[in-house]
């Protein structure tokens, strides 16, 4: 049986051939991927959130009955495993079919993905929103140091977990419970924002406590099917300005679930998007 430190290993080896340059260009990232141990922050029971085939519902994986399976899952460098479900209405006593996921602990891929964009330097004061159980606090902290952390999540059980599994690994950021679209104004000015849940809109809070040339991460729901990866730079001026680095899939922040029109949002609508082809060469504008 792969022991957990080889199952890291492979993970990362496998990391590094889907996100290439990711390791290479943040060493300080490989260092924490590789000395941070996930299974500590993964509940004793998850679901695993890919159907059966044999009775279409999430299975329900348990380390104790069986430890090889939840271990290997744990390492699955492109899955995340489901924690919590419907708020914690779903009991986690077997599978479901109830896909209303409301917390997880986000795929090995995803996290570094989302750090290497953060590009967080050594004690940089860094607000995360969506703790969930803590491992990419754990990451975090292993760059900028647990006490430049504030990390805020609103479901006090996954808070309560998160807050074990990370003293487990003798790490103490701040964390608080409360509704991070408010952000945490006692903590600010932030040189980073990085949220582990997406967003329809991206809340004013965030900007306002960010400093001037400070950073926002955050998914931002797109008309796509898919979270588009927004990394925006704050001007000072109560504005942040930025694109999109890559394609994710988050849950909405509890106060983001319901249906908004994209036109309210701010997106073009279809014919705001310009296809060009020519020679052979392909452009992508938007026509504002
Ligand atoms: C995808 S999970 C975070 C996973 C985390 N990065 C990890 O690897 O463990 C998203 C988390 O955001 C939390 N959440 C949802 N809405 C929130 C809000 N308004 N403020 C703070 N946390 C929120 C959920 O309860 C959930 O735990």
């Amino acid at each position: 049986m792969a022991t957990a430190e080889q199952l890291r290993a492979e993970c990362a080896r496998e990391i590094d051939r889907y996100e290439y340059g990711h390791f290479h260009n943040r060493p300080w990232l490989r260092e924490a991927f590789l000395t941070v141990p996930r299974e500590a922050f993964v509940p004793e029971r998850v679901w695993w959130p890919h159907r059966s085939p044999e009775d279409d519902k999430f299975p329900l994986i348990k380390q104790r009955e069986a430890p090889v399976r939840w271990l290997r899952a744990v390492y699955r460098a492109r899955s995340p495993l489901i924690t919590q479900i419907a708020d914690g209405a779903v009991l986690p006593d077997g599978p479901t079919d109830c896909p209303d996921f409301s917390g997880s602990i986000s795929c090995p891929a995803v996290v570094v993905n989302m750090l290497h964009h953060l590009d967080p330097r050594p004690g940089d004061r860094v607000l995360e929103i969506g703790t969930g159980t803590g491992y990419s606090t754990a990451l975090l902290a292993a760059r900028v140091g647990a006490a430049s952390i504030t990390s805020i999540e609103i479901d006090k059980d996954l808070a309560a977990h998160a807050e074990t599994a990370l003293r487990t690994v003798g790490c103490t950021p701040h964390l608080i419970v409360g509704d991070g679209e408010e952000g945490y104004p006692p903590g600010a000015p932030y040189d980073r924002i990085i949220s582990t849940v997406a967003v329809r809109q991206l809340p004013q809070a965030w900007v306002d406590q960010v400093r001037p040339g400070g950073v926002i991460l955050t998914p931002l729901d797109t008309p796509f099917q898919c979270d588009g990866l927004a990394r925006l730079t704050v001007d000072g001026q109560g504005r942040a300005t930025g694109c999109f680095v890559g394609a994710v899939d988050f849950m909405k922040t509890r106060g983001q679930r319901g249906h908004r029109s994209y036109a309210e949002l701010g997106w073009p609508t279809w014919d705001g998007y310009q296809v060009t082809v020519e020679s052979g060469e392909q452009r992508i504008r938007t026509n504002s």
